[in-house]
């Protein structure tokens, strides 16, 4: 098979391998900015492709749909993917243009959106949260009136939780807008035009934050896990790691995936491994946002560790149309941590992550390098400057020894780290009000 990839997250460098592995003739399209580091077995990897074409603008339309359109007449494309977000539309684009197998390109424009992918579940009477795209700060006021406090802000095209807020009032509110549409500064200039279509305002969901990793090929289904997003209980918008299995109940879980099967029917996601965010609220689940994306920051790193499968092979399965594994349930709970700075300042020169070496039950380790930062580097607050595998009876016992690792790194790093876990801080709450 022919595959063209365009631009990869850091973790999704594995697809490539395993793609060569299998045999495949892989084309690979690498963006000017890569996401991970240039060294070392990522170089490694990108050299043992078939065909390299380095230096575009991957999130570009017109520049993306030039190379596939080039490497097409040379050598025909089987199946066109970005393991990207910020490139999704642009491959979108290219593959409705080219008529390339892949996800369904509206698919992923409607997942882009997170408006329009709100209007698609209202259109399937399937459950969401009240929601509208405001142009300006006057907008979003009047929306979030209409809405009621709470709400969250965001961008509606947005990635990596950049400039999501939530506000409680209207002081807050114009705050959060004036951060998303002057806040550009944090987003990388390549990926800002997708950052600056205005502020989508939404109730803000209560509840236990999940993600479904679920694949689909010719209507079926294949849900791989259901795992439960560490939130920070000092902002709720800053995730602290995600845990393999969710702690939710077998008739939870089971609900997930329904609706997650529901949610891919909706917006036509047929063919792919797709990354849902929900909320497990009173009223059941509901969607934060579709991403029409494997899974990634540490969560690769954790499923395998929790599973002994590899995401990416399992997509391969699909695309290849062979038999695909599915996990068939877990012993206990894998953790991905990141370790994240609280507030801004400067790693000690001396940092290192040796409190992490040796413990058994940390099972692996994103150093440094992975993030880009090292000893003696600034770094802003809420920035994750690694990340680590832990494993523990359940979902209390790895947040109580995160919390412990996290005071020893403190001391190793020389800056204060977030730590916590929302729904714990939640469930506790819950109970002191039950027992007074
Ligand atoms: N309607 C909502 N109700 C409650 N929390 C929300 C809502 N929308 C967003 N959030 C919170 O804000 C976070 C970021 O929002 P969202 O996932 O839509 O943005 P993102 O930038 O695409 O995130 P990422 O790429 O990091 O997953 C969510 O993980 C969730 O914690
Ligand atoms: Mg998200």
């Amino acid at each position: 098979m022919h595959i063209a990839i365009v631009d990869a997250n850091p973790p999704a460098l594995r697809a490539i391998r395993l793609a060569k592995e299998m045999g495949h003739r892989v084309s690979y399209f690498q963006p000017k900015l890569t996401q991970y580091a240039l060294t070392g077995e990522n170089l490694h990897i990108v050299r043992s492709v078939d065909r390299l074409i380095e230096g575009l603008d991957t999130t570009d339309s017109e520049v993306v749909l030039a190379a596939l359109t080039e490497c097409h007449a040379e050598t025909p494309i089987d199946v066109a993917v970005t393991f990207q977000e910020l490139a999704a539309e642009a491959v979108a684009h290219a593959c409705r243009k080219l008529g390339l197998s892949g996800t369904a390109p509206d698919a992923v424009l409607t997942a882009r959106r997170k408006d329009r992918c709100r209007a698609e579940l209202a259109a399937a009477g399937l459950a969401s949260a009240r929601y509208a795209l405001a142009a300006d700060t006057r907008e979003a006021l009047a929306a979030a009136d209409r809405i009621g406090y709470p709400v969250v802000l965001k961008p509606p095209s947005g990635s990596a939780s950049l400039l999501s807020h939530v506000a409680y009032d209207a002081a807050e509110a114009v705050a959060a807008c004036t951060d998303i549409q002057a806040g550009l500064d944090a987003v990388p200039p390549h990926w800002r035009a997708q950052f600056t279509r205005g502020v989508l305002v939404e109730e803000l969901l209560v509840g236990r934050l999940v993600s479904v990793e679920i694949g689909a090929r010719d209507g079926e289904f294949f849900p791989f896990c259901v795992s439960g997003r560490i939130r920070s209980p000092e902002n709720e918008v800053v995730e602290l790691g995600s845990c393999v299995p969710a702690d939710l109940s077998e008739e939870e879980t089971a609900a997930c995936v329904t609706y997650a099967q529901d949610v891919c029917r909706a917006i036509g996601a047929d063919l792919g491994i797709f990354h849902l965010e929900m909320m497990v609220t009173d009223r059941g689940p509901v969607l934060v946002e579709f991403n029409p994306r494997i899974m990634g920051g540490g969560l690769p790193n954790a499923y395998r560790c929790a599973t002994g499968q590899e995401i990416y092979r399992s997509w391969l399965q699909i695309t290849t149309g062979e038999p695909v594994d599915v996990p068939d349930g877990f012993a206990q709970c894998t953790a991905v941590l990141a370790v994240t700075a609280r507030t801004g300042g400067r790693l000690s020169a001396t940092a290192d992550l040796s409190p992490l070496a040796g413990q058994a039950d940390v099972l692996e380790v994103l150093g440094f390098d992975v993030y880009r930062t090292g000893p003696g580097e600034q770094v802003t607050p809420g920035q994750a400057v690694a990340r680590f595998i832990l494993r523990a009876a359940d979902r209390r016992a790895v947040v109580a020894r995160a919390t412990e690792l996290t005071g020893h790194l403190e001391t190793s790093l020389g800056i204060s780290l977030m730590t916590g876990d929302k729904d714990i801080a939640d469930a506790d709450a819950d109970a002191d009000r039950l027992a007074s």
